[in-house]
């Protein structure tokens, strides 16, 4: 017999963002706030992480709404309707529900049924990530346009005595359209993991133990491990990403770290060489460490505040929990 020859699918040669959304929780909750249960201070918490209060969702929000607000903010900003993204790819590490996945959820809430939807687990590098897909599925031609959402509601896994992460954490949700250009606006994704660290940040133990007694999960990390890490081996991978593109720092206009800490920032622009004309995303000051959220926030916010122009080059990295990690270097929408 003879076997027909499969057809495959091709798409458009470039992609790039078509449009951001971002929503933050509506609690400013201040240092002082959260600093007696862990025996520390607003100078302590301030001179070692940057953050000066951290955005909290109240009890009355889930992290699908805040997915949903910040989903339908990205695809009106993009000038589409729900009835054209294809595909739905949710990054969260704070949906309650094994299955279904949260996107297919969001995907029927913004009336894009019956685009493709699937939720990710890449933690900080969870935007990163789905970007990187997004941009290939375009691309391979197997969507034309593909919502990305980080979306977090890290206040449900935080312990207040604890010293390790808690403090750092916010909630939010950043997203946006990929679709096609005529230009190229995404370069390569520089991705990774390192499952041999995959203690350094982590649930304190699985669902199956919560059945046995063990109580709410909540998140620990080991904070000197994890910020050698995320100095010393993650601007390679910032430079990874703009050697890949195709760009030097002299030709960024952005650089929008994962908001894990002021410091870590610091040092990656050191590492870079970043020029000082160079907009730097600090926005881990008020919103905290927003996990997937967090890059999709700091682009909208700088965006909104008119720092950084619409096609500017910004070069982002997301990296965390896995332990994974993703850069890219984007043209902002
Ligand atoms: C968590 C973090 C802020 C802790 O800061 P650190 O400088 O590493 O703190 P250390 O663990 O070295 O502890 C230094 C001192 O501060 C104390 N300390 C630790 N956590 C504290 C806290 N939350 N408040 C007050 N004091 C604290 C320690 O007891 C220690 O005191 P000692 O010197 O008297 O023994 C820091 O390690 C960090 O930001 N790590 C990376 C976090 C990150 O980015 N995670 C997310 C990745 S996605």
């Amino acid at each position: 017999m003879t076997r027909p020859t499969l057809t495959q699918s091709t798409g458009p040669a470039h992609t790039r963002i078509l449009g951001i959304g971002g929503v933050r929780g509506e609690n400013l909750v201040t240092n002082d706030e959260i600093a007696g249960p862990i025996d520390s201070s607003d100078e302590w918490i301030r001179q070692r992480t940057g953050i000066v209060t951290r955005a909290r969702a109240g009890a009355e929000t889930d992290v699908l709404d805040l997915a949903e607000q910040a989903a339908r903010r990205a695809v009106e900003h993009a000038g589409l309707t729900g009835a054209d993204i294809d595909a739905v790819i949710l990054s969260t590490v704070t949906y309650f529900h094994q299955t279904p996945a949260g996107a297919a959820i969001i995907a029927d809430r913004i009336g894009a049924t019956p685009a493709a939807a699937f939720d990710i687990s890449a933690a900080c590098a969870g935007y990163c990530y789905g970007i990187g897909q997004a941009d290939a599925l375009v691309r391979s031609g197997a969507a034309r346009h593909v919502l990305v959402i980080g979306a977090e509601k890290m206040s449900d896994f935080i312990d207040p005595t604890d010293r390790s992460i808690s403090f750092l954490l916010g909630d939010g949700a950043g997203a946006v359209v990929i679709g096609p250009s005529d230009t190229p606006g995404i370069g390569p994704t520089v991705w990774g993991s390192d499952g041999g660290q995959a203690q350094a940040i982590r649930q304190t133990h699985s669902w199956k133990e919560t059945q046995t007694g063990a109580g709410w999960p909540t998140l620990r990390q080991e904070g000197q491990s994890v910020f050698k890490w995320a100095v010393w081996q993650m601007a390679p991978v910032a430079q990874k990403a703009m050697d890949a593109a195709g760009v030097t720092a002299d030709d960024i206009e952005a650089f929008i770290p994962h908001q894990a800490n002021m410091r870590i920032i610091d040092q990656m622009i050191k590492q870079l060489k970043l020029p000082e004309t160079v907009v730097v995303a600090r926005d881990i000051a008020d919103t905290g460490n927003t996990s997937a959220a967090s890059i999709p926030l700091a682009t909208e916010r700088l965006l909104r505040e008119g720092k950084v122009s619409s096609g500017a080059l910004a070069l982002q990295i997301g990296f965390g929990a896995g332990l994974v990690y993703a850069a890219q270097v984007v043209v902002l929408p």
